[in-house]
Protein backbone atom coordinates (compact mmCIF):
# COMPACT_ATOMS: atom_id res chain seq x y z
CA UNK A 1 0.00 0.00 0.00
CA UNK A 2 2.88 2.88 0.83
CA UNK A 3 4.62 1.68 -2.30
CA UNK A 4 1.91 2.27 -4.81
CA UNK A 5 0.71 5.41 -2.66
CA UNK A 6 4.43 6.48 -2.87
CA UNK A 7 4.46 6.13 -6.88
CA UNK A 8 1.21 7.39 -7.20
CA UNK A 9 1.65 10.83 -9.58
CA UNK A 10 1.17 14.10 -7.82
CA UNK A 11 -2.52 15.31 -6.71
CA UNK A 12 -4.17 11.83 -7.50
CA UNK A 13 -7.27 11.19 -5.94
CA UNK A 14 -6.90 8.20 -3.39
CA UNK A 15 -10.28 6.71 -1.74
CA UNK A 16 -9.68 5.51 1.95
CA UNK A 17 -12.11 3.78 3.91
CA UNK A 18 -12.46 5.66 6.92
CA UNK A 19 -13.25 2.39 9.18
CA UNK A 20 -14.76 -1.53 8.57
CA UNK A 21 -13.18 -1.63 5.14
CA UNK A 22 -15.62 -3.40 2.39
CA UNK A 23 -14.94 -5.86 1.41
CA UNK A 24 -11.63 -7.23 3.80
CA UNK A 25 -12.66 -6.18 7.08
CA UNK A 26 -9.39 -5.45 7.80
CA UNK A 27 -8.65 -1.66 8.78
CA UNK A 28 -5.00 0.12 9.08
CA UNK A 29 -3.79 0.43 13.13
CA UNK A 30 -3.17 4.40 14.42
CA UNK A 31 -0.21 4.00 13.37
CA UNK A 32 -0.61 2.52 10.12
CA UNK A 33 -3.06 5.37 9.21
CA UNK A 34 -0.08 7.84 10.54
CA UNK A 35 1.72 6.54 8.12
CA UNK A 36 -0.83 6.89 5.09
CA UNK A 37 -1.49 10.61 5.93
CA UNK A 38 2.18 11.82 5.62
CA UNK A 39 1.33 10.49 1.61
CA UNK A 40 -1.74 11.20 0.86
CA UNK A 41 -5.03 12.46 0.99
CA UNK A 42 -8.28 11.03 2.14
CA UNK A 43 -12.31 10.43 1.22
CA UNK A 44 -14.10 8.08 3.81
CA UNK A 45 -16.65 7.74 5.99
CA UNK A 46 -17.58 8.94 9.76
CA UNK A 47 -18.74 8.04 12.89
CA UNK A 48 -17.29 7.37 16.40
CA UNK A 49 -14.92 5.09 14.10
CA UNK A 50 -13.49 8.86 12.40
CA UNK A 51 -9.93 8.96 13.93
CA UNK A 52 -8.17 8.08 10.44
CA UNK A 53 -10.46 10.83 8.94
CA UNK A 54 -9.22 13.20 11.81
CA UNK A 55 -6.23 12.46 12.07
CA UNK A 56 -6.05 13.63 8.10
CA UNK A 57 -8.39 17.07 9.20
CA UNK A 58 -6.02 18.04 12.11
CA UNK A 59 -3.09 18.43 9.66
CA UNK A 60 -4.54 21.36 8.09
CA UNK A 61 -4.75 19.57 4.38
CA UNK A 62 -6.97 19.54 1.81
CA UNK A 63 -9.85 16.39 1.80
CA UNK A 64 -13.04 14.91 1.08
CA UNK A 65 -15.30 12.67 3.06
CA UNK A 66 -18.46 10.80 1.75
CA UNK A 67 -20.19 10.24 4.69
CA UNK A 68 -23.12 7.78 4.69
CA UNK A 69 -26.19 7.03 7.23
CA UNK A 70 -27.73 3.72 6.04
CA UNK A 71 -25.31 1.26 8.53
CA UNK A 72 -25.15 3.09 11.22
CA UNK A 73 -28.29 4.61 11.66
CA UNK A 74 -29.69 1.53 9.68
CA UNK A 75 -31.32 3.91 6.80
CA UNK A 76 -30.21 1.85 3.95
CA UNK A 77 -33.25 3.17 2.18
CA UNK A 78 -33.62 6.19 2.99
CA UNK A 79 -30.42 7.29 1.02
CA UNK A 80 -28.67 9.75 3.18
CA UNK A 81 -25.50 10.72 3.20
CA UNK A 82 -23.29 13.88 3.21
CA UNK A 83 -20.50 14.93 1.36
CA UNK A 84 -17.68 16.79 3.45
CA UNK A 85 -14.75 18.90 1.61
CA UNK A 86 -12.53 20.67 3.47
CA UNK A 87 -10.33 23.03 1.96
CA UNK A 88 -7.11 25.27 2.67
CA UNK A 89 -9.45 28.66 3.73
CA UNK A 90 -12.48 29.81 4.12
CA UNK A 91 -12.12 31.80 1.03
CA UNK A 92 -11.40 27.90 -1.45
CA UNK A 93 -14.60 26.53 0.57
CA UNK A 94 -16.80 29.39 -0.59
CA UNK A 95 -15.59 29.16 -3.94
CA UNK A 96 -16.47 25.22 -3.94
CA UNK A 97 -19.68 25.66 -2.71
CA UNK A 98 -20.71 29.20 -4.58
CA UNK A 99 -19.91 27.33 -8.33
CA UNK A 100 -23.04 25.05 -7.86
CA UNK A 101 -25.59 27.87 -7.30
CA UNK A 102 -26.75 30.70 -9.16
CA UNK A 103 -26.29 34.02 -8.10
CA UNK A 104 -29.15 35.31 -8.17
CA UNK A 105 -30.45 32.42 -5.54
CA UNK A 106 -27.68 33.82 -2.93
CA UNK A 107 -28.89 37.59 -3.51
CA UNK A 108 -32.29 36.31 -2.59
CA UNK A 109 -31.29 34.28 -0.07
CA UNK A 110 -29.02 37.15 1.64
CA UNK A 111 -32.11 39.57 1.36
CA UNK A 112 -33.03 40.39 5.15
CA UNK A 113 -36.43 42.02 3.67
CA UNK A 114 -38.88 40.08 5.28
CA UNK A 115 -41.46 40.65 2.08
CA UNK A 116 -39.31 39.64 0.11
CA UNK A 117 -40.61 36.98 -2.97
CA UNK A 118 -38.51 34.35 -4.70
CA UNK A 119 -39.90 33.36 -8.41
CA UNK A 120 -36.83 31.73 -9.41
CA UNK A 121 -37.92 28.36 -8.07
CA UNK A 122 -40.62 26.18 -10.25
CA UNK A 123 -42.00 25.22 -6.97
CA UNK A 124 -46.12 26.09 -5.72
CA UNK A 125 -46.91 28.16 -2.42
CA UNK A 126 -49.72 29.28 -0.85
CA UNK A 127 -51.12 32.65 -0.08
CA UNK A 128 -48.26 32.57 2.79
CA UNK A 129 -46.01 31.37 0.94
CA UNK A 130 -45.60 28.05 2.19
CA UNK A 131 -44.31 25.07 0.93
CA UNK A 132 -47.94 23.22 0.44
CA UNK A 133 -48.14 19.27 1.84
CA UNK A 134 -50.61 17.40 0.73
CA UNK A 135 -53.64 16.50 2.43
CA UNK A 136 -53.63 13.26 0.87
CA UNK A 137 -50.23 12.78 1.08
CA UNK A 138 -50.51 13.26 4.93
CA UNK A 139 -52.91 10.25 5.28
CA UNK A 140 -50.31 8.32 3.49
CA UNK A 141 -47.52 9.18 5.61
CA UNK A 142 -49.60 8.30 8.55
CA UNK A 143 -50.44 4.75 7.03
CA UNK A 144 -46.61 4.34 6.24
CA UNK A 145 -45.83 5.20 10.15
CA UNK A 146 -48.33 3.05 11.38
CA UNK A 147 -47.60 -0.40 9.08
CA UNK A 148 -44.99 -1.72 11.32
CA UNK A 149 -44.16 -3.96 8.24
CA UNK A 150 -42.63 -1.32 6.27
CA UNK A 151 -38.87 -1.14 7.07
CA UNK A 152 -36.12 1.02 5.32
CA UNK A 153 -33.85 -1.57 3.47
CA UNK A 154 -32.15 -1.10 0.63
CA UNK A 155 -34.75 -0.37 -2.58
CA UNK A 156 -33.56 -2.68 -5.94
CA UNK A 157 -31.36 -0.91 -8.36
CA UNK A 158 -34.58 0.00 -10.44
CA UNK A 159 -36.69 0.79 -7.40
CA UNK A 160 -40.18 -0.12 -6.14
CA UNK A 161 -41.44 -2.65 -8.36
CA UNK A 162 -45.26 -1.11 -8.06
CA UNK A 163 -44.45 2.14 -8.10
CA UNK A 164 -42.52 1.45 -11.50
CA UNK A 165 -45.55 -0.13 -12.75
CA UNK A 166 -48.28 2.68 -11.38
CA UNK A 167 -46.00 5.44 -12.32
CA UNK A 168 -45.86 4.05 -16.15
CA UNK A 169 -49.33 3.53 -16.03
CA UNK A 170 -50.02 7.34 -14.85
CA UNK A 171 -48.50 9.05 -18.03
CA UNK A 172 -48.89 5.87 -20.51
CA UNK A 173 -52.51 5.73 -19.79
CA UNK A 174 -54.27 2.67 -18.10
CA UNK A 175 -55.13 0.94 -21.57
CA UNK A 176 -51.29 1.65 -22.54
CA UNK A 177 -50.63 -1.35 -25.77
CA UNK A 178 -46.83 -0.33 -25.31
CA UNK A 179 -47.45 -1.69 -21.50
CA UNK A 180 -49.59 -5.14 -22.57
CA UNK A 181 -46.40 -5.86 -25.30
CA UNK A 182 -44.30 -5.70 -22.42
CA UNK A 183 -42.13 -3.10 -24.55
CA UNK A 184 -41.86 -0.25 -21.16
CA UNK A 185 -39.31 -0.33 -19.01
CA UNK A 186 -39.57 1.80 -15.92
CA UNK A 187 -36.87 2.72 -13.20
CA UNK A 188 -37.62 4.90 -10.12
CA UNK A 189 -35.23 7.54 -9.99
CA UNK A 190 -34.29 11.10 -7.84
CA UNK A 191 -37.47 13.06 -9.68
CA UNK A 192 -37.33 14.86 -12.65
CA UNK A 193 -33.52 15.72 -12.64
CA UNK A 194 -32.42 11.99 -11.52
CA UNK A 195 -35.08 10.67 -14.37
CA UNK A 196 -33.39 13.21 -16.89
CA UNK A 197 -29.96 12.29 -15.51
CA UNK A 198 -29.65 8.41 -16.03
CA UNK A 199 -31.82 8.71 -19.43
CA UNK A 200 -29.03 10.97 -20.57
CA UNK A 201 -26.24 8.67 -19.48
CA UNK A 202 -27.73 5.53 -20.65
CA UNK A 203 -28.25 7.40 -23.84
CA UNK A 204 -24.59 8.70 -24.30
CA UNK A 205 -23.74 4.96 -23.32
CA UNK A 206 -25.94 2.98 -26.20
CA UNK A 207 -27.18 5.31 -28.79
CA UNK A 208 -25.38 6.10 -32.25
CA UNK A 209 -26.61 10.01 -32.05
CA UNK A 210 -24.77 11.92 -29.70
CA UNK A 211 -26.70 15.41 -30.27
CA UNK A 212 -29.50 16.40 -28.30
CA UNK A 213 -31.81 18.94 -29.26
CA UNK A 214 -32.92 21.46 -26.95
CA UNK A 215 -35.79 23.63 -27.19
CA UNK A 216 -34.85 27.56 -26.82
CA UNK A 217 -35.53 28.45 -24.20
CA UNK A 218 -35.55 25.74 -21.77
CA UNK A 219 -35.11 24.69 -17.96
CA UNK A 220 -31.49 26.25 -17.18
CA UNK A 221 -30.95 22.89 -16.01
CA UNK A 222 -31.36 20.49 -18.89
CA UNK A 223 -28.39 22.07 -20.98
CA UNK A 224 -25.89 20.97 -17.82
CA UNK A 225 -27.91 17.54 -17.17
CA UNK A 226 -27.05 16.41 -21.23
CA UNK A 227 -23.64 17.95 -21.52
CA UNK A 228 -22.58 16.30 -18.40
CA UNK A 229 -23.55 13.07 -19.34
CA UNK A 230 -21.19 13.49 -22.58
CA UNK A 231 -23.91 14.77 -25.40
CA UNK A 232 -23.75 17.46 -27.45
CA UNK A 233 -26.36 20.08 -27.01
CA UNK A 234 -28.46 21.87 -30.00
CA UNK A 235 -30.76 23.66 -29.51
CA UNK A 236 -34.57 24.24 -31.83
CA UNK A 237 -36.26 26.97 -32.02
CA UNK A 238 -39.47 27.21 -29.71
CA UNK A 239 -40.39 30.70 -28.36
CA UNK A 240 -40.98 33.95 -30.52
CA UNK A 241 -40.41 37.09 -28.89
CA UNK A 242 -42.29 38.92 -31.27
CA UNK A 243 -45.49 37.36 -30.32
CA UNK A 244 -44.84 35.89 -27.27
CA UNK A 245 -46.19 32.73 -28.39
CA UNK A 246 -44.71 29.64 -29.71
CA UNK A 247 -42.14 30.02 -32.65
CA UNK A 248 -44.14 26.59 -34.68
CA UNK A 249 -42.89 27.32 -38.00
CA UNK A 250 -38.69 27.87 -36.88
CA UNK A 251 -39.65 24.59 -34.41
CA UNK A 252 -40.73 22.26 -37.50
CA UNK A 253 -37.33 23.57 -39.47
CA UNK A 254 -35.12 22.81 -36.97
CA UNK A 255 -36.49 19.44 -36.36
CA UNK A 256 -36.33 18.79 -39.80
CA UNK A 257 -32.86 19.99 -40.27
CA UNK A 258 -31.45 17.41 -37.27
CA UNK A 259 -29.50 15.09 -38.05
CA UNK A 260 -31.11 11.46 -38.20
CA UNK A 261 -31.05 9.27 -34.66
CA UNK A 262 -31.24 13.08 -32.76
CA UNK A 263 -32.41 13.27 -29.38
CA UNK A 264 -34.94 15.74 -28.95
CA UNK A 265 -36.01 17.03 -25.62
CA UNK A 266 -40.00 17.78 -25.50
CA UNK A 267 -41.53 19.40 -22.49
CA UNK A 268 -44.65 17.09 -22.40
CA UNK A 269 -46.86 20.08 -20.69
CA UNK A 270 -46.34 23.61 -19.07
CA UNK A 271 -43.33 24.77 -21.00
CA UNK A 272 -40.72 25.44 -18.40
CA UNK A 273 -40.20 28.88 -18.40
CA UNK A 274 -42.16 29.95 -21.23
CA UNK A 275 -45.97 28.45 -20.04
CA UNK A 276 -46.49 28.23 -24.15
CA UNK A 277 -47.36 24.42 -25.04
CA UNK A 278 -47.87 23.35 -28.64
CA UNK A 279 -51.89 22.73 -29.41
CA UNK A 280 -52.28 18.89 -29.72
CA UNK A 281 -52.36 19.54 -33.82
CA UNK A 282 -49.16 20.81 -33.27
CA UNK A 283 -48.16 18.07 -31.54
CA UNK A 284 -49.35 15.84 -34.10
CA UNK A 285 -46.84 17.69 -36.91
CA UNK A 286 -44.42 17.50 -34.21
CA UNK A 287 -44.45 13.66 -34.00
CA UNK A 288 -44.79 12.95 -37.91
CA UNK A 289 -41.59 15.18 -38.54
CA UNK A 290 -39.95 13.68 -35.36
CA UNK A 291 -41.09 10.27 -36.47
CA UNK A 292 -39.87 10.88 -40.32
CA UNK A 293 -36.73 11.98 -39.79
CA UNK A 294 -36.12 8.95 -37.19
CA UNK A 295 -35.60 11.28 -34.26
CA UNK A 296 -35.09 9.87 -30.66
CA UNK A 297 -38.42 12.07 -28.16
CA UNK A 298 -37.23 12.42 -24.85
CA UNK A 299 -40.24 13.84 -22.80
CA UNK A 300 -39.16 15.55 -19.73
CA UNK A 301 -42.71 14.97 -18.09
CA UNK A 302 -42.34 17.39 -14.57
CA UNK A 303 -45.81 18.91 -14.63
CA UNK A 304 -48.69 16.23 -15.42
CA UNK A 305 -51.46 17.89 -13.57
CA UNK A 306 -50.43 21.18 -13.94
CA UNK A 307 -51.07 22.73 -16.60
CA UNK A 308 -54.93 21.76 -17.20
CA UNK A 309 -55.44 20.33 -13.64
CA UNK A 310 -56.47 16.81 -15.69
CA UNK A 311 -54.08 14.20 -15.70
CA UNK A 312 -54.58 12.29 -18.64
CA UNK A 313 -55.29 15.68 -20.60
CA UNK A 314 -51.59 16.51 -19.64
CA UNK A 315 -50.39 13.26 -20.95
CA UNK A 316 -51.91 13.75 -24.81
CA UNK A 317 -49.14 14.70 -25.85
CA UNK A 318 -46.98 11.64 -24.53
CA UNK A 319 -49.48 9.05 -25.77
CA UNK A 320 -49.63 10.22 -29.18
CA UNK A 321 -45.95 9.44 -29.25
CA UNK A 322 -46.56 6.02 -27.31
CA UNK A 323 -49.58 4.91 -29.61
CA UNK A 324 -47.09 5.12 -32.95
CA UNK A 325 -45.38 2.26 -31.83
CA UNK A 326 -42.32 4.29 -31.71
CA UNK A 327 -39.45 4.46 -28.95
CA UNK A 328 -39.67 7.13 -26.31
CA UNK A 329 -38.00 7.88 -23.04
CA UNK A 330 -39.72 9.64 -20.77
CA UNK A 331 -38.40 11.75 -17.17
CA UNK A 332 -41.38 11.89 -15.06
CA UNK A 333 -41.59 13.78 -11.39
CA UNK A 334 -43.86 13.58 -8.28
CA UNK A 335 -41.88 17.17 -7.09
CA UNK A 336 -44.83 19.31 -8.44
CA UNK A 337 -48.11 17.13 -8.74
CA UNK A 338 -48.20 15.36 -5.30
CA UNK A 339 -46.12 18.36 -4.04
CA UNK A 340 -43.29 15.78 -3.08
CA UNK A 341 -40.07 18.26 -3.59
CA UNK A 342 -37.98 16.96 -0.76
CA UNK A 343 -38.59 13.59 -1.15
CA UNK A 344 -36.94 13.17 -4.67
CA UNK A 345 -39.19 10.64 -6.39
CA UNK A 346 -39.69 10.43 -10.41
CA UNK A 347 -39.32 8.16 -12.39
CA UNK A 348 -37.44 6.71 -16.10
CA UNK A 349 -39.71 5.21 -18.41
CA UNK A 350 -37.93 3.84 -22.06
CA UNK A 351 -40.61 2.56 -24.47
CA UNK A 352 -39.02 -0.09 -26.51
CA UNK A 353 -40.62 -1.11 -29.95
CA UNK A 354 -40.27 -4.51 -28.35
CA UNK A 355 -40.12 -6.96 -25.25
CA UNK A 356 -36.42 -8.23 -26.31
CA UNK A 357 -35.19 -4.98 -26.53
CA UNK A 358 -37.06 -3.76 -23.39
CA UNK A 359 -35.03 -6.63 -21.64
CA UNK A 360 -31.70 -5.73 -22.71
CA UNK A 361 -32.55 -2.00 -22.01
CA UNK A 362 -33.50 -2.62 -18.42
CA UNK A 363 -30.10 -4.34 -18.02
CA UNK A 364 -28.22 -1.78 -19.44
CA UNK A 365 -29.93 1.15 -17.66
CA UNK A 366 -29.61 -0.09 -13.68
CA UNK A 367 -25.69 -0.69 -15.23
CA UNK A 368 -25.99 3.19 -15.31
CA UNK A 369 -27.24 3.29 -12.06
CA UNK A 370 -25.29 0.90 -9.60
CA UNK A 371 -22.36 2.99 -9.74
CA UNK A 372 -24.11 6.73 -9.55
CA UNK A 373 -26.06 6.03 -5.85
CA UNK A 374 -26.54 1.95 -5.91
CA UNK A 375 -30.31 2.29 -5.29
CA UNK A 376 -33.14 4.84 -4.66
CA UNK A 377 -34.85 6.55 -1.70
CA UNK A 378 -37.97 4.65 -0.67
CA UNK A 379 -40.09 6.58 1.28
CA UNK A 380 -41.05 9.17 -1.32
CA UNK A 381 -41.62 6.14 -3.79
CA UNK A 382 -44.18 4.00 -0.47
CA UNK A 383 -45.66 7.50 -0.80
CA UNK A 384 -46.48 7.74 -4.38
CA UNK A 385 -47.63 3.84 -4.48
CA UNK A 386 -50.07 3.83 -1.31
CA UNK A 387 -51.61 6.67 -3.15
CA UNK A 388 -51.63 5.63 -6.87
CA UNK A 389 -52.66 2.12 -5.56
CA UNK A 390 -56.05 3.38 -3.35
CA UNK A 391 -59.33 4.31 -5.33
CA UNK A 392 -60.48 6.91 -2.71
CA UNK A 393 -56.87 8.18 -1.87
CA UNK A 394 -56.33 8.88 -5.80
CA UNK A 395 -59.44 10.30 -5.94
CA UNK A 396 -58.89 13.04 -3.27
CA UNK A 397 -55.32 13.37 -4.74
CA UNK A 398 -56.67 14.16 -8.24
CA UNK A 399 -59.02 16.96 -6.22
CA UNK A 400 -56.47 18.52 -4.40
CA UNK A 401 -54.28 18.74 -7.80
CA UNK A 402 -57.16 20.58 -9.85
CA UNK A 403 -57.53 22.72 -6.84
CA UNK A 404 -53.43 24.06 -7.33
CA UNK A 405 -53.64 24.14 -11.05
CA UNK A 406 -57.25 26.20 -10.36
CA UNK A 407 -55.68 28.35 -7.99
CA UNK A 408 -52.39 29.06 -10.52
CA UNK A 409 -55.31 29.75 -13.39
CA UNK A 410 -56.70 32.20 -10.75
CA UNK A 411 -53.40 34.12 -10.03
CA UNK A 412 -52.40 34.92 -13.62
CA UNK A 413 -56.14 36.44 -13.93
CA UNK A 414 -55.45 38.50 -11.09
CA UNK A 415 -51.95 39.50 -11.84
CA UNK A 416 -53.45 40.15 -15.32
CA UNK A 417 -56.20 42.48 -13.93
CA UNK A 418 -53.55 44.47 -11.47
CA UNK A 419 -51.35 45.26 -14.11
CA UNK A 420 -54.32 46.17 -16.60
CA UNK A 421 -56.01 48.38 -13.55
CA UNK A 422 -52.93 50.43 -13.42
CA UNK A 423 -52.42 51.16 -17.35
CA UNK A 424 -49.28 49.34 -17.22
CA UNK A 425 -48.40 50.23 -21.37
CA UNK A 426 -48.02 47.35 -23.82
CA UNK A 427 -49.99 44.17 -24.04
CA UNK A 428 -49.94 41.54 -21.50
CA UNK A 429 -52.37 39.04 -22.61
CA UNK A 430 -49.49 36.40 -22.64
CA UNK A 431 -50.00 36.13 -18.76
CA UNK A 432 -53.11 34.56 -19.08
CA UNK A 433 -52.30 32.87 -22.23
CA UNK A 434 -49.66 30.99 -20.91
CA UNK A 435 -49.95 28.21 -18.72
CA UNK A 436 -48.97 26.60 -15.57
CA UNK A 437 -46.16 27.40 -13.29
CA UNK A 438 -44.42 29.37 -15.42
CA UNK A 439 -44.51 32.61 -16.85
CA UNK A 440 -42.12 34.51 -19.97
CA UNK A 441 -43.10 37.67 -18.69
CA UNK A 442 -40.98 39.86 -21.42
CA UNK A 443 -39.56 41.65 -19.16
CA UNK A 444 -35.58 42.40 -19.60
CA UNK A 445 -32.80 42.25 -17.48
CA UNK A 446 -32.54 45.85 -16.28
CA UNK A 447 -35.95 45.78 -15.44
CA UNK A 448 -35.43 42.18 -13.15
CA UNK A 449 -32.37 43.97 -11.43
CA UNK A 450 -34.77 46.62 -10.55
CA UNK A 451 -37.58 44.96 -9.08
CA UNK A 452 -34.95 42.31 -7.03
CA UNK A 453 -33.44 46.09 -5.54
CA UNK A 454 -36.76 48.14 -5.46
CA UNK A 455 -39.08 45.64 -4.19
CA UNK A 456 -37.46 42.31 -2.97
CA UNK A 457 -38.84 40.21 -5.97
CA UNK A 458 -36.65 37.95 -7.79
CA UNK A 459 -37.11 36.23 -10.96
CA UNK A 460 -34.22 34.74 -13.65
CA UNK A 461 -32.64 37.53 -15.76
CA UNK A 462 -34.68 36.67 -18.64
CA UNK A 463 -37.69 37.61 -16.94
C1 LIG B 1 -39.00 21.37 -16.98
C2 LIG B 1 -38.51 20.78 -15.71
N1 LIG B 1 -38.02 19.54 -15.73
C3 LIG B 1 -37.56 18.94 -14.62
C4 LIG B 1 -37.56 19.60 -13.43
C5 LIG B 1 -36.99 18.87 -12.26
O1 LIG B 1 -37.75 18.77 -11.16
P1 LIG B 1 -37.47 17.70 -10.03
O2 LIG B 1 -36.09 17.19 -10.20
O3 LIG B 1 -37.66 18.45 -8.77
O4 LIG B 1 -38.49 16.65 -10.23
C6 LIG B 1 -38.04 20.91 -13.35
C7 LIG B 1 -38.01 21.67 -12.08
O5 LIG B 1 -38.28 22.82 -11.98
C8 LIG B 1 -38.54 21.49 -14.53
O6 LIG B 1 -39.04 22.74 -14.52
Amino acid sequence: MLEDLGAAPSGAIVVLQACAHNPTGIDPTLEQWEQIRQIGFASGNLDSDAQSVRMFVADGGECLIAQSFAKNMGLYGERIGALTIVCTSKDVARKVHSQVLLVVIFACRDDPCPVKLNLIAGAYRTEEGKPLVLEVVRRAEQQLANDLSCDKGYLPIDGLADFNKLSAKLILGDDSHAMEDNRVVTIQCLSGTGSLRVGAEFLAKHHEQRVVFLPNPTWGNHPFIFTLAGLSVQYFRYYDPQTRGIDFQGMLEDLGAAPSGAIVVLQACAHNPTGIDPTLEQWEQIRQIVRSKGLLPFFDNAYQGFASGNLDSDAQSVRMFVADGGECLIAQSFAKNMGLYGERIGALTIVCTSKDVARKVHSQVLLVVRPMYLSPPIHGASIVTAILKNSDMYKDWTIELKGMADRIISMRQQLYEAIQARGTPGDWSHIIKQIGMFSFTGLNEKQVRWLAKEYHIYMTYDG
